[in-house]
């Protein structure tokens, strides 16, 4: 490649591959997963069927539904070591870094890729998918000193993830609630963590490494990262009075705005449009529109400045914390949701796979003088 030769900082509009699973449509606000709208998915569909979606490339019927939760409610129980593991984690490891390391030990020695068959990655995917949002509230609890809660199979994946952190059972309106914004966070094209997913299956190497992957590359704040960054700047807001004089500065200072702007919507998200009405009507029902109210003004004020709209970081914070959640988990939340789009393009990508390796345009200096060490300044 020639050293002036241009290429796309960031990868930004370069298409990496063909995939079947999640359209974006940027310009206008659009989203689908194996072709169904976005809206229709998270009015009428729980993570269950969503994921099953994902993973065997249709709807499931009833039936198939049941089976499915049932399997995923079967493995929700992580093994006794994991579990030991966990309880020597330091306390200032944070939620992210507990389910990154606590997922990667996991793994009981996989079969090489080169040899193994799909159905073995397909469980491993399924096996994590049960087990993250136990991990998940497992770290949470053991780092607050508190007793586990462990899980119930009775209950739904969702109302399961809000019981094992708050340690009551759910009313059908949070259940509900933590469902639709799984389904909201289950996909998302090449984002960074799916890219990198793939990435690593594309060496052969195994499930539990490319969801560890995922797991550190979706911890960035340009990235997952961003939920937990949302409500911390609120609080630092604290009324709706605040917004102007704490954008217009942000934006002197060239500092982000968590929770806004997007790679590819050039419009409103239409997550993010999903998750405001919910996080109004939360923040409504709780007779606490302080949270809401601060986001509604720092969008009309991004909208009005940069032409920059949220993303589905922002109104997700709000729902969160309405619904109790501590604010480190947000981004643990995500992923509890996410893997699912993970382990799809993992499957895709093993299904028709090529090593992911591309190329970087050299800018350093060629063939320099070596001077041997006694020799150097
Ligand atoms: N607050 C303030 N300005 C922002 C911004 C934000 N959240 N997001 C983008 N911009 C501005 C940049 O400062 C830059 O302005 P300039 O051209 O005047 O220098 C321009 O928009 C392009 O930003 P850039 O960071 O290059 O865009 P990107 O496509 O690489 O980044 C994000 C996309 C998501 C990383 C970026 O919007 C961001 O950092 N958002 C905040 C973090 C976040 O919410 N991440 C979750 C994403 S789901």
């Amino acid at each position: 490649m020639d050293a002036n030769e241009e290429f796309k900082k960031g990868l930004e509009g370069i298409v990496a591959g063909n995939s079947k699973i999640c359209k974006v449509d940027g310009e206008n606000g659009r989203l689908w997963y194996r072709g169904y709208t976005i809206e229709d998915l998270a009015q009428n569909c729980s993570f269950e069927e969503v994921t099953y979606l994902l993973l065997y490339e249709k709807l499931p019927n009833a039936n198939e539904l049941k089976d499915f939760s049932a399997k995923l409610a079967g493995q929700r129980e992580i093994p006794d070591r994991v579990l030991t593991l966990m309880k020597t984690f330091p306390k200032a490891m944070n939620s992210m870094e507990c389910m990154r390391t606590a997922v990667s030990a996991l793994a009981e020695g996989e079969p090489d890729a080169r040899f193994a068959k799909m159905d073995v990655h397909m469980a491993s995917a399924l096996s994590m998918t049960a087990k993250f949002p136990t991990i998940a509230a497992y770290q949470y609890r053991l780092r607050n000193g508190m007793e586990l809660i462990h899980p119930d199979k009775s209950l739904s994946h969702a109302a399961n993830f809000l019981y094992m952190i708050t340690g009551k059972k759910p009313t059908d309106v949070e259940t509900r609630s933590i469902d639709m914004d799984f389904v909201l966070h289950v996909e998302h094209s090449f984002n960074a963590s799916t890219f990198a997913v793939r990435v690593t299956v594309s060496t052969l190497s195994d499930m539990y490494s490319a969801m560890t992957t995922g797991l550190g590359v979706l911890k960035g704040p340009l990235h997952g990262g961003a939920a937990e960054a949302v409500l911390a700047m609120l609080k630092e807001i604290n009324d709706v009075g605040n917004v102007d004089a704490y954008v217009d500065k942000a934006l002197a200072n060239h500092e982000k705005i968590m929770g806004i702007g997007h790679r590819i919507y050039k419009t409103t998200d239409p997550r993010a449009a999903i998750l405001k009405k919910m996080a109004q009507e939360l923040s409504s029902k709780k007779n606490d529109m302080k949270w809401f109210n601060i986001c509604d003004s720092i969008e009309k004020k991004m909208i009005k400045e940069k032409n920059l709209h949220p993303n589905v970081d922002f109104y997700s914070s709000v729902v969160y914390h309405m619904l109790g959640m501590p604010n480190d988990m947000d981004t643990a939340i995500f992923a509890i949701a996410r893997i699912s789009g993970w382990s799809a393009h993992a499957l895709e990508q093993y299904s028709d796979n090529r090593l992911i390796r591309p190329v970087d345009n050299y800018i350093g200096p060629l063939n320099l003088k070596f001077v041997p060490l006694a020799q150097r300044q």
